[in-house]
């Protein structure tokens, strides 16, 4: 999703402004751009290539100037194109980068057309600079402020002026941006990662606030135009989590970190007398009798997966709901629901806009499970549970995912605990399962170099299909999606009792069949629907606990898994098929970490 970095120093600020455009790569990009005011014009340099290539543009044009805005676009309005990449200019007076999405903009369009503004793009930012452009009359911070009451929609905004040489401006309404606190400088950024190496101290902007930046200086503006004070936050030093070490991508590093980041989460409730969610525990879980939680992609395969679980240990009614399209059904509310919205980022546009309209509703317990501790969507919510996963950089989520699942788990278990449903000795059997998880995460990692040898075969297949039941049907749905997205072969999930309602017409020898195959209740169903695939020639790949007496024959390979992990072996299993899908990945040569068309955080709806 686009990224924004601005601000104003003493010095040259263009190698800040690269430094926080590559700390923000990660969320994916089709292009990127400087601006900086430089000898009385805002002068800009703009690349379809990587931050690298940008680098050496700035480096060639000698761009020089301690006020800039620097923006990586993720393609919404227009193109990938450079006429479409930020910063967009006004006449060369005003520079604006945006992220989000400005929804009348065509009206805005025409009306500006008619006082003669020419549009050189067609992004929906350029309405925005021309109009801070006709709104301008010597104070930028009037002329953003008239601006931001006429727009719709959605941005995060930075913006400088020509006239005005040490003063930025950034607007949010819908989209993350923070101020970033220097010692002689402050800046702005989508987020505070952005900044790792240039501020401390973070200022979380509100929606309708307005932050006026000149030299070190800055004042937080209202929608009302009244001065307001903002919690300044102390964030500490991003730790070397980004770095890639030894590994080739972020994707396999992360992967790799699954048994230290579930160790991270949950490792610390080793007893009964720890009670995970705090203080907070009592007024939150008494009286829970239904669930929902709220996610989109890998997060909501986290919830179906938790389904089972609040449904099993906890015995409440659950529901996984896809936030992008519970926000448009109605709502029934249900005495007793406790709101869980799932995310990695915590700025996921749809799941903030599902929770906001949840509590618009009248749901007032709300609990955030999520990986970044500032963000919307903790800050939204009542309470918050925080997953230690450390920042996630690969676009496809691995850790995020199997924190996610330690910390529902938690949940759920939590809650069976009060409602009485499960015993002590029970729990007491549970956490130690739990604190066990890191290492039986360890010796399916082991098995990296058999899923390596199917990856030989597979990655030269278009098509395949993912099979699992029960607790481990939303695995073959997470294989599935980590496959497609980052290798580009279409792969499809199933429940595996639904393969003979039509997708069994798409199994020949040339149909690669993976299979969860846990040692649980529904194993004998399984091993019914995996001789229907054998029967029509497909080719099986069967990740089997070693108790489920599958073994390799002809047309089926198997890899054995440690023996049935009880209710947590999805997250076991999940990781053997994260493993195939990256080894696919780089056999067909993608760009792992960055996939095509995808975005890390996606901030639009
Ligand atoms: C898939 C993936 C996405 C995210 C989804 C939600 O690998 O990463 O499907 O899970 O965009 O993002 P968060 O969890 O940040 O709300």
């Amino acid at each position: 999703m686009c990224g924004i970095v601005a601000g104003v120093t003493q010095r040259n600020i263009v190698p800040m402004l690269l430094d926080g455009l590559k700390r923000l790569e990660y969320r994916g990009y089709d292009s990127c751009g400087v601006a900086v005011l430089q000898q009385g014009a805002p002068r800009r340099v703009r690349t379809l290539a990587r931050v690298r290539a940008l680098e050496t543009d700035v480096t060639a044009e000698a761009l020089d100037g301690s006020t800039g805005v620097a923006h990586t676009r993720w393609a919404t309005h227009g193109v990938p194109a450079i006429d479409n990449a930020h910063p967009i200019f006004s006449r060369d007076e005003i520079a604006v980068v945006h992220n989000g999405i400005i929804e009348n903009y065509e009206e805005l369009r025409e009306s500006l057309r008619e006082q003669g503004y020419v549009f050189n793009s067609q992004t929906d930012t350029e309405v925005i600079a021309h109009l801070i452009h006709s709104h301008y009359c010597g104070d930028l911070l009037a002329a953003v402020h008239n601006t931001t009451r006429v727009l719709r929609g959605a941005y995060a905004i930075a913006v400088i002026c020509r006239d005005e040489p040490r003063r930025v401006i950034g607007a949010r309404q819908g989209s993350p941006l923070v101020v970033g606190l220097g010692d002689d400088s402050a800046f702005l950024a989508s987020d505070t990662f952005a900044l790792a190496n240039c501020a401390r101290r973070f200022i979380y902007l509100e929606d309708g606030d307005i932050a006026d930046i000149v030299h070190g200086e800055v004042r937080i503006i209202d929608p009302d135009g009244h001065e307001v004070a903002r919690d300044i936050r102390a964030v500490a030093k991003h730790e070397d989590d980004a770095e890639l070490g030894a590994y080739r991508h972020y994707m396999q590093k992360e992967i790799f970190e699954q048994p230290l980041a579930v160790a991270r989460t949950a490792g610390h409730v080793h007893s009964l007398d720890t009670e995970p969610f705090g203080n907070a525990a009592p007024e939150m879980l008494t009286g829970i009798e239904r669930v929902l939680m709220l996610g989109c992609g890998t997060s909501h395969y986290a919830a179906l997966t938790a389904r089972g679980w609040f449904e099993r240990l906890a015995g409440v009614t659950a529901h996984a709901e896809i936030s992008s399209e519970f926000r448009y059904r109605d709502h029934v509310k249900e005495r007793g629901t406790l709101v869980v919205p799932i995310s990695q980022s915590g700025e996921t546009a749809d799941t903030l806009a599902a929770l906001r309209y949840a509590q618009s509703m009248g749901e007032a317990l709300t609990l955030t499970i999520c990986n970044v501790a500032a963000s919307a969507m903790v800050r939204q919510s009542r309470w918050a549970f925080i997953t230690q996963a450390g920042p996630e950089i690969g676009v496809a989520s691995t850790k995020a995912f199997t924190t996610q699942l330690a910390a529902l788990f938690l949940l759920a278990l939590t809650i069976g605990r009060r409602r009485g449903r499960i015993s002590d000795d029970e729990a007491v059997v549970y956490l130690r399962q739990l604190a066990g998880l890191p290492d039986a995460l360890r010796s399916v990692l082991a098995r990296e170099p058999q899923i390596m040898a199917w990856a030989e075969e597979l990655h030269g297949k278009e098509n395949a299909l993912f099979l699992g039941r029960g607790l481990h049907f939303p695995i073959a749905l997470e294989g599935a999606l980590k496959l497609k997205e980052i290798s580009y072969i279409h792969a499809e999930g199933y429940p595996a009792g639904e393969l003979k309602h039509g997708p069994l017409a798409l199994v020949t020898d040339a149909m690669p069949v993976m299979v969860t195959a846990p040692n649980d209740v529904l194993l004998d169903k399984l091993k019914s629907n995996v001789q229907e695939v054998c029967a029509r020639g497909g080719q099986l790949y069967v990740i089997a606990d070693a108790d489920t007496q599958f073994t390799s024959s002809p047309g089926m390979r198997v890899i054995q898994m440690p023996a049935y992990y009880g209710p947590l072996s999805p997250v076991l299993h999940v990781i053997a098929f994260q493993l195939l899908a990256y080894h696919v990945a780089c056999l067909r040569g993608t760009d792992v970490d960055k996939p095509r068309n995808l975005a890390k955080s996606v901030t639009v709806e």
